[in-house]
């Protein structure tokens, strides 16, 4: 059979071995190279011969995915494959990229050993150097090295590469993310020395009972371990070593410079001491539990798709580090190795996953899933084993994954056997045993609140490989998830999906996804669903992220606050107080934390907050000294009511129409103006533009079933008499449900009360969207500054990173950058707010107590027929929402929905708002 539709998964590879530091020489081949793109895969291989003249070609730089450099296009899907299932056969149209790259061979390497190591080829690479015919090899994110000194020639040297799109090994690659071929990691070559460390295996275990590490360094020929900083000079290879040692933590990541040294080369290693184990269900490193508070991380960049930048990897870890994320874990592949020494370094524990996946089976009942088929063994063990092997050395990594949603079979449980054989030192974790019969750990995805909890009582030990679906707006119901983490010591935590949006840079979306490519068969937005935005923004989820997060707990009582560190201790860190007349003190905590005295504080009039921030006391590799680790607000005076007695003030009939105190209405009672100003009538409002969260739980297409999105006004009824009342039905066409809702404006200071009743008639079974008057304002009134949570967005089980204060913005920064257009922006629980022009004239909005704000300049309709930012143009006014209340937005657009808690019901309700003069 054709190699690139053989279950062989490669042919004249070296073994796999550890990803290794040495002194020996090597050269990056990386650069622009001669490149051809064909559409099938058996194009002629003259192009291989040495002397081939390819000045024809284009070029293409290494690394790099061919579709994202003007040959062919991205695709997007998630579960289903974008080719027939017909293992392991790949379709006729295989877009298969040809590579030329020439290059001199340094001249001090003549005669040498000498292997080419590729990092990265996506999907299938057949290889020749200097005319002479290599071998295969599919397992896209995945090391192949193979022996080429013999073919070496001094000065020019020529390495070319077909490599297909598509391969069996596609059918093994179905992970959810873009299609992208291409040599899109390192090419590098490699001197191999006489005597030299092929393979360097280290065992580093701590004994927490004793505080003793002890080292074990194995290499397949005799050679010395030198670690300086614990006194070690020459200590044999293969002979264990027993001296104290601090271990390493994903809080404390304690690194040791060593050495490794045969006859013929060193190498060098950063080596971390700690012991991984299960204890009574409990998952423990060095003998405590271990509380995973984590996220799933594809390797993306707008721009570069998986071909990051190492400094974009840096980047990645040190946001992680400053939103308190402790693990990642490595979806659905291995990273660059370069990523692993970064966890090493900063600190993150790793789950690292195989490169597999075969979730596309799932479409035609698992028949044929390669997993349980016995011809594909050989490529589920040369999967793990080239995993496995390349990644032994990272401290940072303390479980292996099998892969992502390749359900069932033999040949998972065969990679587990030989993992656990391999390397006894980490349990082994797949999502898709869920008997859990060749695993250590019980992981599972989506689970709701209630399985989360049950699943914590063992047997094995419990994590969420996948929660909290940051799609769009959201997630919500993540704060209820990290408590259920804190509680069961059963529960090792869980991992967010996703990271980061993988939304590509487009010259006319902006970002795009799924279909934006004119893919035939595609999944849409579902590849735009992180933490961060595509440019690396940080979203509001993972601002919560940081919050949910926080390793240490505070408690008020009384005069005191007790501070409690959840994971690490409170060493780096100084506790710090402030309140809003801008006075600021430092706590005097316990070390390893207590009570400690709250600072006297003066009588306050009006809501009053003591807020209470840990900070970093000293720079940190990931973090200046200041930067905020946890904070929480206590509060010291309550609001005041807001005064509602009625002035003697009464609404006039004029020729235009009514005129009540600083408004203006027209002969209906329909507002017209207020301050001067020309604002548009206040009308009920039930829908909001769904979010993504929304689509999954079906909540959009309820919504519109029952017409929530074209609520017709009838008005029954003006009375002018102390107060101006309206009456008004609101209801969908084509159903007798309705709500007769009653606007009532009661002259208050020098404004207007409005107060507004619902009456609901007819069964509201459902869910809705929100409960909600609209007003329209000049456009020129864009600037709002509100006393309430802020600064950022949030919705009844979100925005739990916002803190009460005062906050000012203005309309265009309220909105939430989300990809695909859907709600955003609200600002919860406002006692007030001014939005004015820049003059400062507007209006000022106080709740009775609270409101929801929102500010936009579209209505949800345009905010919902948009499919990405640059399609929603503004309009002629800015629609200022005030809402008596949201539905939650929950994390149904993979998982559960909103939690029963806030779920938003149309119920017989009043609400209040004081409006007045800015
Ligand atoms: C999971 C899968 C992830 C991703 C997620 C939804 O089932 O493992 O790769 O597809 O759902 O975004």
């Amino acid at each position: 059979m054709t190699y690139y539709a053989d279950h062989q998964p490669t042919s004249g590879l070296r073994a796999p071995r550890a990803a290794l530091d040495s002194d020996a020489p090597r050269l990056d081949l990386g650069g622009d190279w001669r490149f051809r793109l064909l559409p099938e895969a058996d194009g002629p291989v003259e192009f291989a011969t040495p002397a081939y003249d390819d000045t024809g070609w284009d070029t293409l730089p290494v690394p790099a995915h061919w579709p994202l450099h003007g040959h062919g296009a991205p695709a997007y899907t998630n579960v289903v494959y974008p080719f027939p299932l017909d293992p392991p056969h790949p379709p006729t149209d295989n877009p298969t990229g040809d590579y030329r790259c020439v290059f001199d061979l340094p001249a001090d390497w003549a005669g040498e050993d000498v292997v080419l190591r590729f990092d990265g080829v996506d999907s299938c690479a057949r290889v020749w150097l200097n005319g002479a015919e290599l071998g295969m090899f599919t397992g896209s994110r995945l090391p192949a090295e193979f022996d080429v000194g013999a073919l070496l020639r001094s000065g020019r040297n020529v390495l070319a590469v077909r490599v297909h799109q598509w391969s069996a090994g596609s059918y093994l690659e179905d992970q959810d993310m873009w299609w992208l071929p291409g040599i899109f990691r390192p090419v590098t070559l490699l001197v191999r020395p006489t005597g030299g460390l092929d393979d360097v295996f280290v065992h580093a275990d701590f004994d927490h009972t004793t505080g003793l590490g002890t080292l074990r360094v194995d290499t397949p020929v005799p050679a010395t371990v030198a670690v300086p900083g614990l006194g070690l000079a020459a200590v044999p290879t293969g002979a264990p070593v027993t001296v104290p040692v601090r271990p390493w933590s994903a809080e404390n990541p304690t690194l040791y410079d060593a050495t490794v040294t045969s006859s013929g080369e060193t190498v060098r290693l950063r080596i971390g001491f700690r012991t991984v184990s299960i204890v009574d269900g409990v998952l423990l490193v060095n003998g405590e539990p271990l509380h995973l508070r984590g996220v799933n991380r594809h390797e993306f960049h707008p721009d570069h798709g998986r071909a990051l930048p190492v400094e974009t990897m840096r980047e990645d870890v040190l946001l992680m580090k400053r939103h308190n994320i402790n693990a990642v874990r490595t979806s659905h592949y291995p990273p660059h190795p370069a990523f692993l020494d970064l966890c090493d370094e900063y600190g993150l524990w790793v789950i690292d996953e195989c490169d597999l996946e075969t979730h596309g089976f799932t479409f035609v009942g698992w028949r044929n899933n390669p997993s349980a088929d016995e011809s594909w063994r050989e490529s589920y063990l040369d999967r793990m084993r080239r995993t496995v092997e390349r990644d032994k050395n990272h401290p940072s990594i303390v479980l292996w994954s099998l892969g992502n949603e390749s359900h069932t079979g033999s040949n998972l449980a065969a990679m587990a056997d030989w993992t656990r054989d391999r390397d006894p030192s980490r349990p082994v974790h797949y999502e898709g045993d869920a008997d859990c019969a060749y695993v250590d750990v019980h992981s599972r995805m989506y689970a709701t609140h209630e399985e989360t909890e049950r699943f914590s009582h063992g047997p094995l030990p419990f994590v969420q490989c996948e929660y909290a679906h940051a799609m769009g707006n959201g997630p919500g119901g993540l704060a209820e998830y990290v408590a259920l983490f804190d509680e069961n010591p059963g529960c090792a935590g869980g991992f967010v999906w996703e990271w980061i949006d993988h939304g590509l840079r487009h010259p006319v979306h902006e970002f795009a996804y799924g279909g934006d490519y004119d893919e035939p068969v595609h999944d849409g937005n579902f590849v735009i669903d992180g933490l961060l935005f595509p440019d690396r923004t940080p979203s509001p989820g993972l601002l919560d992220v940081h919050k949910a997060y926080e390793p240490v707990a505070f408690a008020f009582t009384g005069d005191q606050v007790t501070i409690t560190p959840k994971r690490g201790d409170l060493s780096r860190l100084r506790f710090e107080w402030t309140l809003p007349d801008g006075s600021t003190g430092t706590l005097r905590v316990p070390p390893g934390g207590g009570g400690a005295a709250l600072p006297e504080w003066p009588a306050f009039t009006g809501e009053t907050w003591l807020t209470v921030r840990a900070v970093l006391s000293v720079d940190t590799p990931w973090a200046p000294a200041g930067h905020e680790v946890a904070w929480a607000q206590h509060l010291l005076a309550a609001a005041p009511d807001v005064p509602t007695t009625p002035t003697s003030v009464r609404p006039q009939r004029t020729d235009e129409g009514i005129s009540f105190g600083p408004a203006e209405f027209d002969r209906r009672g329909q507002l017209t103006t207020f301050a001067g100003i020309p604002v548009g009538a206040p009308r009920l409002d039930l829908w909001r533009a769904p979010t993504d969260n929304d689509r999954g739980a079906r909540l959009h297409e309820t919504w519109s079933a029952v017409g929530l999105h074209r609520l017709t006004h009838r008005l029954d009824a003006v009375d002018v008499g102390d107060t101006l009342v309206t009456r008004v039905r609101v209801a969908p066409a084509g159903t007798d449900r309705g709500v007769r809702v009653t606007y009532e404006w009661t002259p208050v200071g020098d404004g207007l009360l409005l107060g507004v009743h619902l009456e609901p008639e007819g069964d509201w079974p459902e869910p809705v969207a929100r409960i909600a008057v609209c007003l329209t304002l000049p456009p020129e009134l864009d600037r709002v500054r509100w006393y309430g949570p802020g600064p950022g967005e949030s919705y009844p089980d979100t925005g739990f990173a916002n803190r009460v204060g005062t906050f000012e913005s203005t309309v265009d920064e309220l909105a939430t950058p989300y990809v695909r257009p859907q709600e955003n922006g609200r600002r919860g629980e406002v006692r007030h707010a001014t939005v004015t022009d820049a003059t400062g004239r507007g209006l000022r909005i106080t709740g009775l107590p609270r409101f929801g704000l929102g500010l936009t300049r579209w209505t949800p309709a345009v905010l919902d027929a948009a499919r990405h930012r640059v399609e929603l143009t503004p309009g002629s006014t800015v629609e200022l929402s005030l809402d008596a209340g949201h539905q939650g937005i929950g994390t149904a657009s993979c998982g559960p929905g909103t939690l029963p808690s806030y779920e938003l019901f149309l119920r017989e309700q009043t609400f209040s708002v004081l409006l007045e003069q800015a």
